[in-house]
């Protein structure tokens, strides 16, 4: 089903997919941080976030909210409609933690009064560094009628996940999303693209405060692939045969 390769990033290979304008992401082990200088392999990741990026973009198209998303096909790969990637990522936060307590001081943990949707230009070799949305419009990087429909989207999207993680006795500290331009007979449309996964977000355990996400890895505090079946048992999305390697056709 697959055809050439495309792209390899840090954590999924992308495939041209079998029609023209769909694309097969494959879910690799493989994990990094602190723009790739630590490295690491998570076993069975790339399985629980395939899993747990599909209900949750199935979730949001039900809601009305686009999605690069098709279907899943196996254990490590999903289809997706090929896009052309917006180079921001949207981070949201609800609780201070990572990068934005060094920034400003404050304590992890810190409820934040309102949700934040903080702007990064996407460019490994610059960091990913904070931007505000003019300079995506002095850039060219979006227009403001995309900015309206990212900002728009992302909202829904933290309600929607603030309420479906909460619902598992997770609090959603903070996410990233990256979104698309998606080719339609009616135009361009922005659409949510990428992964939404333990590793694009912070789930904290609401009880025990514990870490269930990739921080588990960034600062080593071991248990990393417990946390992330928890994560996918929780959501009634752990594979029942298991994590082994497989491509076949469901
Ligand atoms: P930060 O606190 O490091 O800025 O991260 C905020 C959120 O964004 C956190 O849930 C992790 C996620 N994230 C990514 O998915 N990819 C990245 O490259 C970075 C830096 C953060
Ligand atoms: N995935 C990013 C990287 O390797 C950063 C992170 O998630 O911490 O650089």
């Amino acid at each position: 089903m697959r055809g050439k390769q495309l792209y390899e990033g840090k954590a999924k290979v992308l495939f041209e997919g079998p029609e023209a304008g769909t694309i097969i992401q494959y879910f690799k082990d493989d994990a990094t941080a602190f723009n790739a200088q630590k490295k690491g392999t998570i076993n069975g990741k790339g399985v629980i976030n395939n899993v747990i990026s599909e209900l949750i973009m199935l979730r949001l198209t039900e809601l009305g909210i686009p999605t690069h998303f098709i279907r899943r096909i196996n254990m490590r790969e999903q289809l997706v409609r090929s896009v052309e990637i917006v180079p921001l990522e949207v981070v949201v936060r609800n609780v201070a933690a990572g990068s934005i307590c060094k920034r400003l001081g404050l304590e992890e943990g810190d409820m934040l009064d309102e949700s934040l949707v903080e702007f990064c230009y996407k460019d490994d070799e610059l960091g990913d560094p904070l931007i505000a949305q003019e300079h995506a419009l002095a850039f060219g990087w979006a227009d403001e009628e995309e900015l309206d429909d990212i900002v728009h989207y992302t909202h829904r999207i933290n309600d929607f996940l603030r309420g479906l993680f909460f619902g598992i006795g997770l609090r959603l500290v903070d996410f990233k999303l990256e979104f698309g331009r998606l080719e339609t007979e009616e135009g361009t449309m922005i659409v949510l693209a990428d992964e939404i996964s333990p590793d694009s977000c912070r789930l904290w355990d609401v009880e025990t405060n514990e870490k269930m996400d990739k921080d588990r890895f960034r600062r080593d505090l071991g248990g990393i692939e417990e946390a992330y079946q928890e994560v996918a048992r929780r959501l009634g999305v752990l594979p029942k045969s298991g994590l082994q390697e497989d491509t076949t056709e469901d």
